[in-house]
């Protein structure tokens, strides 16, 4: 099929599904640069979770004259989202869009601009409870929206897409592990899923409540008020350095150690914003302290934690399940496990994977 939308609008509807995994962070992207849309401040790692996913479907049209100007619409689990969160998005697929696909014929060179899109994804995970739902559902939305336009495309362009969506998204393009340098346009795969087949996160979900203050927010007023934000920057990049090299060796304990000090070092910066932003509940401090009591037992598990108040455990495929077990009665869902997981995947579950 050809994915020319200077064909006219004879071609369209087009609709597309896509599934991505979200991207867990072990060295957190805390902070943007001003300019340019979701441009880190810092140099982010993280890990894909092959375990829970976004799925959505996409449709592209092209407006007839009368059309409202923006008549893009998002259906996220069911509920009907404020446009205004998208609209930056979706003008940024228009672009390019436009920029891949000039009319040649004297017509109106703003190929995408005519076009709009209907979308429904749904988690099999809670929304907006820091489980990164908006970097796997940015995701999937980059490469329905591209694949639906123009074909397929390469993941560094549907990683750079995502990114404007939401910059934690840009890692969720991939599978495995993967980095997103500070000022970086688009993460990268450092390694595929197959790179450590031991490895397992489990999410211990212990609130299924929307978090009171968007990441997006968290992150712009700890920027503007904690005086703790330019040591952060700072230091990010050692910590991102370390983070890489466990990788790279398969290094669990030091991986899970450089992991907590990258998550309680971005929180204690949040702390010292003004007002204090605090996503912690009882129960994540009942599961940190529980975890300590494990590794004094020389369990190998090592915590790490978002923009909400649920925990995600870093360790081997031998003591997960204990994990799952050990906190069972501060879980409001039960926890998951997960294996490394793949990249976004586009059209049906046996198409490709970036
Ligand atoms: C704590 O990617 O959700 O999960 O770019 O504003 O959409 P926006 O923020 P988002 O922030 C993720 C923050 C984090 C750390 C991380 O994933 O690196």
């Amino acid at each position: 099929m050809s994915h020319d939308p200077g064909q006219g609008p004879e071609s369209f509807p087009r609709t597309i599904s896509a599934t991505a995994h979200p991207s867990l962070a072990v060295a957190k992207y805390w902070g943007k640069q001003t300019g340019a849309i979701n441009t880190a401040a810092t140099p982010s790692v993280a890990i894909t979770l092959g375990a829970i996913a976004a799925r959505t479907t996409l449709t592209v049209d092209c407006a007839s004259e009368g059309d409202q100007p923006c008549r893009d619409q998002v259906v996220l689990n069911g509920v009907s989202q404020d446009p205004r969160r998208f609209r930056p998005f979706f003008d940024a697929v228009r672009e390019v869009i436009t920029l891949n696909c000039p009319h040649q014929d004297g017509g109106s060179d703003q190929a995408g601009e005519c076009l709009f899109f209907t979308v429904r994804s749904d988690n099999d995970f809670p929304t907006a409870a820091g489980l990164a739902s908006s970097a796997a559902g940015f995701a999937a939305l980059a490469a329905s929206a591209l694949t639906a336009t123009l074909g397929e495309r390469p993941p560094e362009e549907i990683s750079r897409l995502a990114r404007i969506g939401s910059g934690s998204a840009c890692r969720s393009v991939y599978g495995g592990f993967t980095r997103w340098d500070a000022g970086a346009p688009a993460a990268e795969q450092l390694y595929p899923e197959t790179w450590w087949p031991d490895l397992r996160v489990v999410v211990l979900p212990v609130s299924s409540a929307e978090k009171p203050l968007s990441s997006r927010d968290a992150m712009n007023r700890t920027r503007d008020t904690s005086p703790f934000y330019d040591a952060w920057v700072a230091d990010a990049p050692s910590l991102a350095g370390e983070t890489r090299e466990a990788i790279a060796q398969r290094d669990l304990e030091r991986l899970g150690q450089t992991a907590r000090l990258s998550y309680l070092r971005m929180f204690s910066t949040m702390f010292a914003a003004a007002p204090p932003i605090m996503y912690w509940l009882p129960q994540s401090l009942e599961i940190i302290r529980g975890l300590e009591e494990l590794r004094r037992m020389g369990l190998p598990v090592w915590e790490t934690m978002d923009a909400g108040p649920q925990v995600k455990v870093i360790t081997d495929a031998a003591h997960a399940r204990q994990v799952a077990e050990e906190f069972r009665d501060l879980l409001v869902s039960p926890a998951i496990i997960s294996e490394v997981g793949p990249g976004v995947t586009v059209g049906t579950a046996s198409d490709r994977t970036v």
